[in-house]
């Protein structure tokens, strides 16, 4: 793979900082992406089965919603799983454009819908959605452009790139469009700390493979057996915490650069911001959003809202 410049400055930028960090972005290489599936089909990881659920519980109304003709647009679709009940129910659809940063398993995973829904033009684009891309156009015309976001994805930024990126989303959409989001809300912190450390270990090795990718990507010297996953709910700020611990004092290299990592210090990796539905429906209009509709679960742990442009 071609490394970029930018790409190289990010991950010095991240490992020079104070608060050492390295961007959720890089978990997805192909082996992240494939232990993400692994993550969502663990019991403790409640997010994705309680949002297919949701989905199909809600499935007529969200295809009303969404209407006929429409491109749908979705940011981060990974194995496209959710998407799959909404193509089942959406006959009449312009075109599917998934977008993803992980692009082995995006075109695997394109082929597969492909095959599944072969009336269906899938368009799959390669990018990196927190910077400019360019949207394909479908053969047929869309009526509208419905943006979907599922799995709480947007958790993952903090508050102004969040807001930033329902900005894009926004103008992405164009007039008349929409935004179909899921949204991770918060709860008792012990079912979201357990989500995050998973007795079988999956995420720990999803988290240290940050340090597998870029080792072998982009040239760093981590010695990932002196690290360990840490995952911890900040309550205050309604966010899971997500590290790798060192341990011990160690020096990593990238090209001419060194880095020190002392014993005990953490890595910040990602955060996974959990919201009320009230805090997003903030977030969401200060956006040019308008909340015309949220579905949640009957133990209200995670929500699918339906956004409007104003
Ligand atoms: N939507 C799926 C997958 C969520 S995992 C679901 O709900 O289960 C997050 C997905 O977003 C991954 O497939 C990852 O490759 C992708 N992703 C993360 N950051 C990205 C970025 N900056 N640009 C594009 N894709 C990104
Ligand atoms: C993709 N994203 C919404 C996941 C989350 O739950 O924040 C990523 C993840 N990290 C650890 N486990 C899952």
């Amino acid at each position: 793979m071609t490394v970029s410049r930018p790409e190289l400055e990010e991950i010095v930028d991240g490992l020079s900082a104070d608060q050492k960090q390295i961007s959720p972005k890089y978990f997805y290489d192909e082996r992240g992406s494939k232990l993400f599936d692994d993550i969502t089909r663990l019991p403790e990881y409640y997010l994705t089965n309680t949002e297919l659920g949701i989905m199909r519980d809600n499935i007529d109304e969200i295809v009303e919603l969404v209407g006929k003709q429409a491109s749908l647009i979705e940011f981060g679709s990974g194995s496209s799983l959710k998407t799959r009940v909404l193509l089942e129910h959406l006959s009449e659809l312009a075109a599917y454009v998934p977008v993803d940063i992980s692009e082995e398993h995006l075109y695997a995973s394109a082929e597969r819908i492909r095959a599944r829904f072969p009336h269906i033009e899938v368009i799959p684009v390669v990018a990196d959605f927190t910077k400019e891309f360019e949207l394909p156009e479908p053969m047929v015309l869309p009526i509208r452009n419905v943006i979907y976001f599922p799995g709480s994805t947007i958790g993952n930024f903090e508050h102004d790139m969040a807001m930033e990126l329902l900005r894009v989303m926004h103008h992405e959409a164009g007039k008349n469009g929409a935004l179909l989001i899921g949204v991770d809300l918060q709860k008792d912190p012990e079912i979201i700390e357990s989500a995050y450390n998973d007795a079988a270990g999956v995420t720990a090795e999803f988290n240290l493979n940050v340090l597998e990718h870029l080792n072998r990507d982009y040239g760093t010297n981590f010695d990932v057996d002196e690290f360990s996953h840490s995952a911890n709910y900040d309550v205050e700020k309604g966010r899971v915490v997500i590290e790798l611990v060192s341990h011990a004092d160690q020096k990593v290299e990238l090209g001419d650069t060194q880095f020190d990592i002392a014993d005990g210090e953490a890595i910040l990796t990602e955060y996974s911001h959990k919201y009320t539905l009230e805090g997003f429906r903030e977030m969401a209009s200060a956006a040019g959003f308008n909340v015309e509709k949220v579905w949640t679960d009957a133990n209200r742990l995670f929500s699918v809202q339906f956004l409007m442009r104003d």
